[in-house]
Protein backbone atom coordinates (compact mmCIF):
# COMPACT_ATOMS: atom_id res chain seq x y z
CA UNK A 1 0.00 0.00 0.00
CA UNK A 2 1.61 3.45 -0.95
CA UNK A 3 1.42 6.59 0.99
CA UNK A 4 -1.58 8.12 -0.66
CA UNK A 5 -3.69 4.53 -0.67
CA UNK A 6 -2.54 4.53 3.34
CA UNK A 7 -3.98 7.59 3.95
CA UNK A 8 -7.22 7.44 2.39
CA UNK A 9 -7.78 4.08 4.61
CA UNK A 10 -6.67 5.66 7.95
CA UNK A 11 -8.50 9.18 7.23
CA UNK A 12 -11.74 6.43 7.32
CA UNK A 13 -11.76 6.20 11.27
CA UNK A 14 -13.03 10.07 11.19
CA UNK A 15 -15.44 11.51 8.75
CA UNK A 16 -14.17 15.61 9.18
CA UNK A 17 -10.61 14.18 8.48
CA UNK A 18 -11.84 11.49 5.71
CA UNK A 19 -12.99 14.66 3.55
CA UNK A 20 -9.88 16.58 3.99
CA UNK A 21 -7.92 14.55 2.84
CA UNK A 22 -10.08 13.44 -0.09
CA UNK A 23 -10.38 17.49 -0.76
CA UNK A 24 -6.70 17.83 -0.42
CA UNK A 25 -5.76 14.66 -2.58
CA UNK A 26 -8.15 16.29 -5.33
CA UNK A 27 -6.88 19.92 -5.28
CA UNK A 28 -3.52 18.07 -5.74
CA UNK A 29 -4.49 16.52 -8.61
CA UNK A 30 -5.99 19.56 -10.17
CA UNK A 31 -2.97 21.55 -10.12
CA UNK A 32 -0.93 21.82 -12.81
CA UNK A 33 0.41 25.34 -13.18
CA UNK A 34 3.23 26.72 -11.01
CA UNK A 35 0.20 29.20 -9.27
CA UNK A 36 -1.85 26.37 -9.32
CA UNK A 37 0.38 24.29 -7.02
CA UNK A 38 0.91 27.71 -5.55
CA UNK A 39 -2.37 27.87 -4.75
CA UNK A 40 -3.00 24.27 -3.19
CA UNK A 41 0.43 24.78 -0.89
CA UNK A 42 -1.25 28.44 0.50
CA UNK A 43 -4.51 26.90 0.89
CA UNK A 44 -3.48 23.71 2.60
CA UNK A 45 -0.28 24.47 3.93
CA UNK A 46 -0.15 28.11 4.87
CA UNK A 47 -0.36 30.00 8.11
CA UNK A 48 -4.73 29.67 7.91
CA UNK A 49 -4.31 26.34 5.55
CA UNK A 50 -6.91 23.33 6.08
CA UNK A 51 -3.88 21.01 7.41
CA UNK A 52 -2.31 24.01 10.07
CA UNK A 53 -5.60 24.37 11.18
CA UNK A 54 -5.61 20.46 12.16
CA UNK A 55 -2.90 21.13 14.34
CA UNK A 56 -3.98 24.43 15.94
CA UNK A 57 -7.10 22.66 17.41
CA UNK A 58 -5.81 19.67 17.76
CA UNK A 59 -5.85 20.35 22.11
CA UNK A 60 -10.04 20.67 21.48
CA UNK A 61 -9.81 17.09 20.58
CA UNK A 62 -10.61 14.45 22.74
CA UNK A 63 -7.33 13.06 24.14
CA UNK A 64 -8.06 10.12 23.25
CA UNK A 65 -8.46 11.25 19.31
CA UNK A 66 -5.69 12.89 19.78
CA UNK A 67 -2.59 10.72 18.81
CA UNK A 68 -4.50 9.21 15.48
CA UNK A 69 -5.67 12.59 13.94
CA UNK A 70 -1.89 13.61 15.30
CA UNK A 71 -0.31 10.91 12.94
CA UNK A 72 -3.00 11.49 10.37
CA UNK A 73 -2.63 15.01 10.04
CA UNK A 74 1.45 14.76 10.33
CA UNK A 75 1.32 12.07 7.30
CA UNK A 76 -1.02 14.19 5.23
CA UNK A 77 1.27 17.02 5.27
CA UNK A 78 4.57 15.05 4.57
CA UNK A 79 2.92 13.58 1.33
CA UNK A 80 1.22 17.16 0.58
CA UNK A 81 4.35 18.82 0.63
CA UNK A 82 6.33 16.07 -1.09
CA UNK A 83 3.72 16.25 -4.30
CA UNK A 84 3.86 19.84 -4.45
CA UNK A 85 7.57 19.44 -4.56
CA UNK A 86 7.41 16.74 -6.97
CA UNK A 87 5.07 18.32 -9.07
CA UNK A 88 7.16 21.77 -9.20
CA UNK A 89 9.88 19.91 -9.62
CA UNK A 90 8.29 17.95 -12.82
CA UNK A 91 7.25 21.65 -13.98
CA UNK A 92 10.36 23.18 -15.00
CA UNK A 93 11.74 20.02 -16.22
CA UNK A 94 9.27 19.91 -18.54
CA UNK A 95 9.68 23.68 -19.47
CA UNK A 96 13.25 23.19 -20.13
CA UNK A 97 12.62 20.18 -22.73
CA UNK A 98 9.95 22.24 -24.25
CA UNK A 99 12.92 24.99 -25.00
CA UNK A 100 15.29 22.46 -25.88
CA UNK A 101 12.86 21.07 -28.61
CA UNK A 102 12.33 24.88 -29.87
CA UNK A 103 16.03 25.18 -30.34
CA UNK A 104 16.77 21.64 -31.60
CA UNK A 105 18.07 21.35 -35.01
CA UNK A 106 16.42 19.21 -36.95
CA UNK A 107 18.08 18.21 -39.59
CA UNK A 108 15.25 16.69 -41.56
CA UNK A 109 13.59 20.24 -41.80
CA UNK A 110 13.81 21.96 -45.58
CA UNK A 111 16.84 24.54 -45.79
CA UNK A 112 15.59 28.09 -45.53
CA UNK A 113 16.88 30.15 -48.56
CA UNK A 114 18.27 33.26 -48.01
CA UNK A 115 17.25 35.71 -51.14
CA UNK A 116 20.01 36.35 -53.35
CA UNK A 117 20.47 39.11 -55.69
CA UNK A 118 21.38 39.16 -59.48
CA UNK A 119 23.00 41.28 -62.12
CA UNK A 120 20.93 43.75 -63.38
CA UNK A 121 19.59 43.17 -67.03
CA UNK A 122 21.59 46.20 -68.46
CA UNK A 123 24.86 44.30 -67.09
CA UNK A 124 24.05 41.21 -68.31
CA UNK A 125 23.28 42.20 -71.67
CA UNK A 126 26.63 44.32 -71.80
CA UNK A 127 28.43 41.68 -70.32
CA UNK A 128 27.20 39.33 -73.37
CA UNK A 129 28.45 41.40 -76.02
CA UNK A 130 31.56 42.50 -74.41
CA UNK A 131 31.77 38.49 -74.21
CA UNK A 132 31.10 37.84 -77.67
CA UNK A 133 33.87 40.58 -78.95
CA UNK A 134 36.28 39.24 -76.45
CA UNK A 135 35.69 36.03 -78.09
CA UNK A 136 36.85 37.61 -82.00
CA UNK A 137 39.98 38.60 -79.99
CA UNK A 138 39.14 42.39 -78.97
CA UNK A 139 40.15 44.28 -76.02
CA UNK A 140 38.07 46.13 -73.76
CA UNK A 141 38.93 49.79 -73.18
CA UNK A 142 37.05 52.68 -71.14
CA UNK A 143 36.69 56.72 -71.23
CA UNK A 144 35.58 58.85 -68.97
CA UNK A 145 31.73 60.31 -68.86
CA UNK A 146 33.18 63.39 -68.50
CA UNK A 147 34.79 64.41 -71.39
CA UNK A 148 36.48 67.55 -73.81
CA UNK A 149 34.07 68.85 -76.76
CA UNK A 150 37.72 68.00 -78.43
CA UNK A 151 36.67 63.83 -78.12
CA UNK A 152 33.22 64.02 -78.21
CA UNK A 153 33.19 65.87 -81.19
CA UNK A 154 35.80 67.72 -82.75
CA UNK A 155 38.02 64.73 -83.46
CA UNK A 156 35.03 62.79 -84.18
CA UNK A 157 34.69 65.22 -87.30
CA UNK A 158 31.88 66.75 -85.48
CA UNK A 159 33.30 70.64 -85.90
CA UNK A 160 31.16 73.60 -83.76
CA UNK A 161 29.46 74.58 -86.92
CA UNK A 162 28.28 71.24 -87.68
CA UNK A 163 24.61 70.73 -87.86
CA UNK A 164 24.76 67.38 -85.93
CA UNK A 165 25.88 69.36 -82.99
CA UNK A 166 22.62 70.65 -82.52
CA UNK A 167 20.65 67.21 -83.08
CA UNK A 168 22.52 66.21 -79.94
CA UNK A 169 21.38 68.10 -76.64
CA UNK A 170 24.76 68.06 -74.33
CA UNK A 171 25.03 68.30 -70.71
CA UNK A 172 27.47 70.79 -70.46
CA UNK A 173 29.99 71.06 -67.05
CA UNK A 174 31.75 73.69 -68.25
CA UNK A 175 32.08 76.20 -71.03
CA UNK A 176 34.46 78.93 -72.33
CA UNK A 177 31.78 81.09 -73.97
CA UNK A 178 28.05 80.27 -73.26
CA UNK A 179 27.24 81.02 -76.88
CA UNK A 180 30.40 79.11 -78.92
CA UNK A 181 31.22 75.42 -78.83
CA UNK A 182 35.63 75.32 -78.21
CA UNK A 183 37.29 72.09 -78.21
CA UNK A 184 38.19 72.58 -74.16
CA UNK A 185 34.96 72.33 -73.09
CA UNK A 186 33.74 69.80 -70.49
CA UNK A 187 30.66 68.18 -71.10
CA UNK A 188 29.14 64.63 -70.09
CA UNK A 189 29.97 62.56 -72.86
CA UNK A 190 27.29 62.43 -75.37
CA UNK A 191 28.27 58.88 -77.07
CA UNK A 192 30.68 56.21 -76.26
CA UNK A 193 32.41 57.01 -79.57
CA UNK A 194 35.12 59.46 -78.04
CA UNK A 195 37.10 56.39 -76.88
CA UNK A 196 37.64 55.89 -80.13
CA UNK A 197 40.00 58.62 -80.47
CA UNK A 198 41.31 58.37 -77.00
CA UNK A 199 42.64 55.03 -77.72
CA UNK A 200 43.92 55.79 -81.42
CA UNK A 201 45.73 58.79 -80.02
CA UNK A 202 47.41 56.63 -77.43
CA UNK A 203 48.11 53.34 -79.52
CA UNK A 204 48.96 52.32 -83.10
CA UNK A 205 47.14 49.84 -84.85
CA UNK A 206 45.80 46.94 -85.37
CA UNK A 207 43.29 47.65 -82.72
CA UNK A 208 40.36 45.84 -81.65
CA UNK A 209 38.44 47.41 -79.06
CA UNK A 210 34.90 47.72 -77.65
CA UNK A 211 33.65 49.74 -74.91
CA UNK A 212 30.73 49.75 -72.82
CA UNK A 213 30.20 52.81 -70.69
CA UNK A 214 27.42 55.26 -69.70
CA UNK A 215 25.91 58.22 -71.41
CA UNK A 216 24.47 61.69 -71.65
CA UNK A 217 21.98 63.34 -73.90
CA UNK A 218 19.33 66.12 -72.55
CA UNK A 219 15.99 64.16 -73.71
CA UNK A 220 12.62 64.54 -72.41
CA UNK A 221 12.10 61.35 -70.36
CA UNK A 222 9.58 58.92 -72.15
CA UNK A 223 9.14 55.34 -72.61
CA UNK A 224 12.17 55.25 -75.23
CA UNK A 225 14.48 58.04 -74.11
CA UNK A 226 16.46 58.31 -70.46
CA UNK A 227 18.91 61.16 -70.03
CA UNK A 228 21.66 58.72 -68.80
CA UNK A 229 21.68 55.39 -71.25
CA UNK A 230 24.22 52.79 -71.94
CA UNK A 231 26.19 52.57 -75.49
CA UNK A 232 28.75 49.93 -76.36
CA UNK A 233 31.47 50.70 -79.22
CA UNK A 234 33.50 49.03 -81.10
CA UNK A 235 35.90 49.40 -83.10
CA UNK A 236 38.93 47.67 -85.37
CA UNK A 237 41.62 49.79 -87.48
CA UNK A 238 43.85 47.70 -89.11
CA UNK A 239 45.29 47.74 -92.99
CA UNK A 240 43.28 46.38 -95.30
CA UNK A 241 39.71 46.79 -93.22
CA UNK A 242 37.03 47.08 -95.19
CA UNK A 243 32.71 46.89 -94.79
CA UNK A 244 32.56 43.29 -95.15
CA UNK A 245 34.65 42.56 -92.28
CA UNK A 246 32.41 44.80 -90.34
CA UNK A 247 29.13 43.05 -91.47
CA UNK A 248 30.59 39.65 -90.62
CA UNK A 249 31.45 40.79 -87.34
CA UNK A 250 28.34 42.11 -86.85
CA UNK A 251 26.34 39.26 -88.13
CA UNK A 252 28.24 36.87 -85.59
CA UNK A 253 26.91 39.62 -82.46
CA UNK A 254 23.63 39.86 -84.21
CA UNK A 255 23.01 35.63 -84.04
CA UNK A 256 25.17 35.43 -80.43
CA UNK A 257 22.46 38.12 -79.42
CA UNK A 258 18.85 37.01 -81.20
CA UNK A 259 19.55 33.81 -82.30
CA UNK A 260 21.43 31.83 -84.95
CA UNK A 261 18.72 32.08 -87.48
CA UNK A 262 19.37 35.91 -87.40
CA UNK A 263 20.14 37.70 -90.30
CA UNK A 264 21.35 41.37 -90.53
CA UNK A 265 21.08 44.03 -93.32
CA UNK A 266 22.33 47.33 -93.70
CA UNK A 267 20.51 50.68 -94.53
CA UNK A 268 23.03 53.72 -95.58
CA UNK A 269 22.80 56.25 -93.07
CA UNK A 270 24.73 59.45 -92.05
CA UNK A 271 27.27 60.20 -89.14
CA UNK A 272 30.01 62.44 -89.11
CA UNK A 273 32.92 59.90 -88.20
CA UNK A 274 32.13 57.59 -90.46
CA UNK A 275 32.03 56.86 -94.26
CA UNK A 276 30.19 55.28 -95.28
CA UNK A 277 27.99 55.12 -92.54
CA UNK A 278 25.00 52.58 -92.28
CA UNK A 279 22.29 51.57 -89.34
CA UNK A 280 22.07 48.08 -88.86
CA UNK A 281 18.94 45.90 -89.11
CA UNK A 282 18.45 42.37 -87.62
CA UNK A 283 15.46 40.10 -88.69
CA UNK A 284 13.33 39.60 -85.98
CA UNK A 285 13.36 37.24 -83.49
CA UNK A 286 9.54 37.28 -82.55
CA UNK A 287 8.05 36.46 -86.34
CA UNK A 288 11.33 35.57 -88.06
CA UNK A 289 10.92 38.41 -90.10
CA UNK A 290 7.57 37.81 -91.04
CA UNK A 291 6.00 41.05 -89.70
CA UNK A 292 4.44 41.22 -85.81
CA UNK A 293 3.88 43.82 -83.32
CA UNK A 294 7.57 43.55 -81.84
CA UNK A 295 9.21 44.24 -85.51
CA UNK A 296 5.70 46.91 -86.36
CA UNK A 297 5.32 44.66 -89.17
CA UNK A 298 8.60 45.11 -90.99
CA UNK A 299 10.40 42.06 -90.20
CA UNK A 300 13.37 44.08 -88.94
CA UNK A 301 14.77 45.76 -85.67
CA UNK A 302 17.37 48.25 -85.99
CA UNK A 303 19.89 47.64 -83.53
CA UNK A 304 22.77 49.78 -83.97
CA UNK A 305 24.65 52.22 -85.71
CA UNK A 306 28.28 52.15 -87.83
CA UNK A 307 30.23 52.75 -90.59
CA UNK A 308 34.00 52.78 -91.58
CA UNK A 309 35.75 55.13 -90.05
CA UNK A 310 36.47 58.48 -91.34
CA UNK A 311 39.95 59.40 -92.89
CA UNK A 312 39.44 62.82 -91.16
CA UNK A 313 39.49 61.22 -87.52
CA UNK A 314 42.37 59.47 -89.08
CA UNK A 315 44.36 62.88 -89.12
CA UNK A 316 43.48 63.86 -85.46
CA UNK A 317 45.06 61.07 -84.38
CA UNK A 318 48.02 60.83 -86.93
CA UNK A 319 47.21 57.55 -88.84
CA UNK A 320 47.56 57.57 -92.49
CA UNK A 321 44.78 57.00 -94.12
CA UNK A 322 46.20 55.21 -96.52
CA UNK A 323 48.09 53.04 -94.62
CA UNK A 324 44.74 52.26 -92.06
CA UNK A 325 41.46 51.25 -92.49
CA UNK A 326 38.88 51.09 -89.72
CA UNK A 327 35.38 50.16 -88.70
CA UNK A 328 33.09 51.58 -85.81
CA UNK A 329 29.98 51.07 -84.15
CA UNK A 330 28.12 52.14 -81.31
CA UNK A 331 24.95 50.26 -80.18
CA UNK A 332 22.13 51.08 -76.99
CA UNK A 333 22.24 48.27 -74.53
CA UNK A 334 18.70 49.48 -73.33
CA UNK A 335 17.27 48.99 -76.87
CA UNK A 336 18.80 45.93 -77.11
CA UNK A 337 17.87 44.44 -74.07
CA UNK A 338 13.81 45.63 -74.93
CA UNK A 339 14.13 44.23 -78.62
CA UNK A 340 15.58 41.13 -77.01
CA UNK A 341 13.08 40.73 -73.86
CA UNK A 342 9.96 42.46 -75.69
CA UNK A 343 10.32 45.45 -72.63
CA UNK A 344 8.19 48.08 -73.85
CA UNK A 345 9.22 51.08 -71.22
CA UNK A 346 13.16 52.27 -71.23
CA UNK A 347 12.20 53.61 -67.49
CA UNK A 348 11.59 50.31 -66.32
CA UNK A 349 15.62 49.57 -66.27
CA UNK A 350 15.66 52.15 -63.71
CA UNK A 351 12.64 52.42 -61.62
CA UNK A 352 14.72 49.29 -59.40
CA UNK A 353 10.99 47.05 -59.40
CA UNK A 354 12.35 44.25 -58.15
CA UNK A 355 9.00 42.48 -59.93
CA UNK A 356 10.60 43.21 -62.91
CA UNK A 357 14.17 42.77 -62.24
CA UNK A 358 13.39 39.56 -60.61
CA UNK A 359 12.54 38.51 -64.52
CA UNK A 360 15.85 38.39 -65.96
N1 LIG B 1 28.01 57.23 -81.74
C1 LIG B 1 26.87 56.92 -82.56
C2 LIG B 1 25.58 57.24 -81.78
O1 LIG B 1 25.64 57.43 -80.62
C3 LIG B 1 26.85 55.47 -82.96
C4 LIG B 1 28.00 55.12 -83.86
C5 LIG B 1 29.16 54.62 -83.30
C6 LIG B 1 27.92 55.25 -85.23
C7 LIG B 1 30.23 54.28 -84.12
C8 LIG B 1 28.95 54.92 -86.03
C9 LIG B 1 30.10 54.44 -85.48
O2 LIG B 1 24.53 57.33 -82.33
Amino acid sequence: MDTREELVKLAEIKPELAELVREALEALDRSESQSEIEGVRVALLGKKGHITEIFKHLSDVPVEDRPDIGRIANMLRGYVEAELDRKNEELKESQVADREKRLALDVTLPGRREPTGHKHLLTQVIEEVTAAFISLGYFVETGPEAELDYYNFEALNTPAYHPARSLLDTFYISKSDPDKNSPSDVLLRTHTSPVQVRVMESRKPPLYVISPGKAYRREAIDATHTAMFYQVEGFAVDRGINMGHLKGTLEVVARRLFGSDRKVRFRPHFFPFTEPSAEVDVSCHACDGQGCALCKGVGWLEILGCGMIDPNVFEYVGYDPEEFTGFAFGMGVERIAMLKYGIEDIRLFYENDVRFLRQF
